[in-house]
């Protein structure tokens, strides 16, 4: 058989064995589906982000992963946030964050929104549209707005392109219409994609911001900010450069395209703080053989799309599976418990698991902090989402 694309994962390369075995202990007695989120893990995150990024303006994604307790540990660390939505911009401003370090980075949103959010201080607004554009000018007068481009994210695991940003003639134009409006316009942004492999994309990316920036000088408009969005990859099964080279590639990217200093520069991760701090524990429901002569056989776990494994639509994200058992192994295709079909979490990449697996046996989701507890629903079918555990131990 050629190599094949088969994932049942050691820990290596992922969490040290030690820690492990005292998340496991903490864990032991709990229901499953649930998922332990590491505090330490994103503290480590986000300090090596400072570390290599000392010039950038952090401003963690809340979507990525809202609970409170992270939130409220890098309220405590000095971090910015950018925020989508009303609860998300109320509940960090009830954590402790002021308005001057929050954004509201969506492109979509409705006047009565904006204008809520400038009644709470906020002041930097991101938009990609006339229609927004001229919103945020009504409902929140003199605030500064960046503009967000058009990227096609290719090289991304989860891409983000097509619903947001706009082309640069269009983003000239909104630069132009925004002198006559009560706007100050402030800077540029993108998003090359999530959990992006290429870091080129970002070199074309603030190319583009170059060009711009130079485009608004005609206009007489200094555009004064550019914000690098998210896109730093966290630890899956197929490896990516570490944070260190992304970091540095890109702070070479913005060195060469502004030789005379660097704008003010944001950038917005999600995924490479928090994804490598869940673990999400599953126990197998049941396993079966569809027919005699196919070697796979189907295992029914109770976590699944519908519970906040959704970024394995399409089969994005490939989740480092961890099994405690030990022996022959299998190729499995993996499904979570619910009636819907669509709740199959991995069938064309076959995931490589020991054979002996049986109901109740615990299957552990490694690298699972990012975009889990924040898209799982309520109650589909009558199955729970994962409950949260924190970890706060060193
Ligand atoms: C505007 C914006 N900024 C930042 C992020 C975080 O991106 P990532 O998780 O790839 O770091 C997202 C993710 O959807 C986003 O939409």
């Amino acid at each position: 058989m050629s190599a094949p694309e088969n994932y049942g994962f050691d820990l290596d390369g992922f969490i040290s064995r030690e820690r492990f075995e005292k998340m496991r202990e903490f864990l032991r007695d709990k229901e499953t589906p649930c998922l332990l989120l590491d505090l330490k893990a994103v503290e480590k995150n986000y300090d090596e982000l400072v570390r290599t990024m000392p010039y950038a303006k952090i401003h963690y994604a809340i979507k990525a992963n809202p609970h409170e307790k992270l939130l409220k540990m890098l309220v405590d660390k000095g971090c910015n946030f950018d925020f989508a939505s009303v609860p998300e911009l109320d509940m960090i401003m009830r954590l402790g964050a002021t308005p001057d370090r929050l954004s509201y980075g969506h492109t979509i949103k409705k006047s009565e929104h904006i204008a809520y959010a400038y009644d709470k201080g906020i002041r930097l607004f991101a938009t990609d549209s006339e229609d927004d554009l001229k919103r945020i000018a009504k409902n929140a007068p003199g605030s500064k707005v960046f503009f967000r481009l058009f990227m096609e994210c290719s090289g991304a695991d989860w891409s983000l392109s097509r619903k947001f940003g706009a082309h640069p003639d269009t983003i000239f134009q909104l630069i132009q219409m925004s002198k006559d409006l009560d706007v100050v316009p402030w800077g540029l942004s993108f998003h090359v994609g999530s959990q992006q492999r290429d870091i080129g994309q970002w070199g074309s990316a603030i190319a583009s911001c170059r060009y711009l920036f130079d485009s608004a000088k005609e206009l007489g408009i200094t555009l004064k900010m550019i914000n690098l969005g998210g896109g730093f990859p966290a630890p899956y099964t197929q490896p990516t450069a570490p944070l260190e080279m992304y970091t540095k590639e890109v702070t070479r990217f913005l060195v060469e395209d502004f030789p005379d200093g660097m704008p003010e520069i944001i950038t917005e991760p999600g995924r490479s703080l928090v994804g490598n701090c869940g673990i999400l524990v599953s126990q197998v429901v049941l396993k079966s053989k569809k027919d005699t002569y196919n070697p796979h056989s189907w295992l029914y776990i109770d976590a699944g799309k519908f519970g906040g494994l959704y970024e394995t639509i399409d089969e994005s994200i490939k989740y480092p599976i961890y099994s405690e058992k030990t022996g022959p192994t299998g190729e499995y295709i993996i499904a979570g418990p619910t009636c819907d079909s669509m709740d199959i979490l991995y069938e064309n990449t076959k995931y490589v698991l020991p054979e002996n697996l049986e109901e109740g046996d615990r299957l552990y989701f490694l690298s699972t902090g990012a975009y889990v507890n924040s898209c799982s629903l309520e109650s589909f079918n009558g199955f729970k989402p994962p409950k949260v555990y924190i970890y706060d131990e060193d």
